[in-house]
């Protein structure tokens, strides 16, 4: 099953480490290389000794090794693997990943790799519940990174809830999904997802904007990708990095994230969660407008409607067109009427009013518009939201084949 796979394993210091034993023992059972680094913490749970025996390799702890650091053993270790797993991955590891801190081997290694990785947290359900722990997840898997578990129950502490090591059963079961990629059951599909706001120019410096921080449209496209869609999609600026696995097209303004997506058709499925400009200046300034002139009337023109465009009944049309209404008042209402108004099938509705903190905020509050129920949601985390809403879209596609 993983033949001829790379396998670089770094074991942090977490007391779950002694199970990445019997996981190398496992990967190498199914035919795959594995390379061990140890941190320091890791080395406290279990020996070099042990892990290079399991693994028959040699086992890497420090990033100023003479020896290894003459063939920079940081970047060759991250260079030379398929897939970079870390198991157990400790909070103190990955709050160094999401701050992008190297100061180890392992966290350097981490920083350098071009590969993909792979976490398997394990630790203390309060350590796991901790506002830092979950904000730190959510950065690293909006950076792309992938994570297997934590499962809940008994914990090594004697205490219960989440933070427990997924299985090695599971563990293997993720890494072997991720290496046959197209499978899963968005295998085949082809998905269509906006994210971001759009930027309309005034003049070459100035802009009208919004405050979408695309943090949702940008997790509902690595979902889908995560069920085996094969996902395009088109954002307008925002600070989130390109989700792992999808192909990402950058633009500027409601026009051009408008041809973006035509291009990007055919598509069994379009989540439109960008928060498209209505408005562009009618003509926008070809140099700076000065301030010593008389103060610039702008003239708005209407600007494309993508999700309407998307939802016209065409033989391009996506199977699924899902939008968002982002709305201050009457969410549920205004919502509907959008739903009706667009011709989209489903539409997501949240409240973006100033104190609900969603607008650039890590959670959102939500309720699923279709042509006949609206159901709410709970207060989720974005990335939660997105799972939730990419199994919905799963079920809904059941199995049959997008157009060439
Ligand atoms: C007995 C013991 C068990 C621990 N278990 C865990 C654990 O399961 N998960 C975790 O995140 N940290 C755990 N820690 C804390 C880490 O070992 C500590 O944060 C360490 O700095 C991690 O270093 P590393 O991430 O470089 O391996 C444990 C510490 C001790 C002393």
């Amino acid at each position: 099953m993983l033949a001829d796979k790379h396998i670089l394993l770094v074991i942090a210091g977490g007391v779950a480490a002694y199970k990445c034993l019997d996981l190398i023992r496992r990967l190498r059972e199914q035919g795959a290389s594995v390379r061990c680094i140890l941190t320091k913490g890791g080395s406290q749970f279990v020996t070099p000794l042990s892990v290079a025996s399991l693994s028959g390799e040699k086992v890497y702890s420090d990033l100023f090794s003479l020896t290894d650091e003459a063939e920079m053993g940081h970047i060759r270790l991250s260079r030379e693997a398929d897939l970079v797993l870390v198991a157990p991955a400790t909070a103190d590891l990955v709050a160094k990943m999401a701050h992008g801190i190297a100061d180890d081997l392992a966290s350097t290694t981490l920083l350098a790799t071009d590969k993909p990785v792979m976490i398997v947290p394990s630790m203390n359900v309060e350590m796991w519940d901790k506002p830092a722990t979950q904000r730190n997840m959510a950065t690293v898997e909006r950076d792309g990174v992938l994570r297997i578990g934590p499962n809940s129950g008994d914990l090594a502490c004697g205490e219960e809830g989440a933070g427990r090591l997924a299985e090695v059963d599971e563990i293997i079961d993720g890494i072997a999904g991720f290496f046959s990629a197209g499978t899963g059951p968005l295998a085949g599909k082809r998905a269509l997802v906006t994210s971001g706001p759009t930027h309309e120019p005034i003049d070459p410096v100035r802009y009208i904007a919004n405050r979408s921080s695309g943090k949702q449209g940008h997790a509902i496209a690595a979902a889908l990708r995560r069920l085996g869609a094969t996902t395009t999609l088109v954002t307008g600026p925002t600070n989130e990095a390109d989700p792992w696995g999808v192909t990402v097209h950058h633009i500027e303004t409601a026009e051009q994230m408008m041809l973006a997506c035509t291009q990007a058709l055919p598509a069994d499925a379009a989540v439109c969660a960008a928060a498209v400009g209505d408005w562009r200046v009618a003509t926008s300034a070809k140099n700076k407008i000065k301030k010593n002139g008389a103060t610039p009337i702008l003239e708005l023109v209407e600007n494309p409607d993508i999700l309407a465009g998307l939802s016209v009944r065409n033989e391009n049309r996506p199977q699924l067109v899902v939008g968002f209404a982002a709305e201050t008042e009457n969410v549920v209402a205004y919502a509907q009427q959008k739903r009706a108004r667009k011709g989209c099938d489903w539409i997501v509705a949240n409240d973006v009013s100033v104190g609900t903190g969603v607008m650039g905020g890590d959670h959102n509050k939500v309720h699923l518009i279709t042509s006949n129920e609206t159901t709410a949601w709970p207060t989720m985390n974005k990335i939660d939201v997105a799972d939730k809403l990419a199994g919905l879209i799963a079920l809904h596609l059941g199995a049959p084949t997008t157009k060439s």
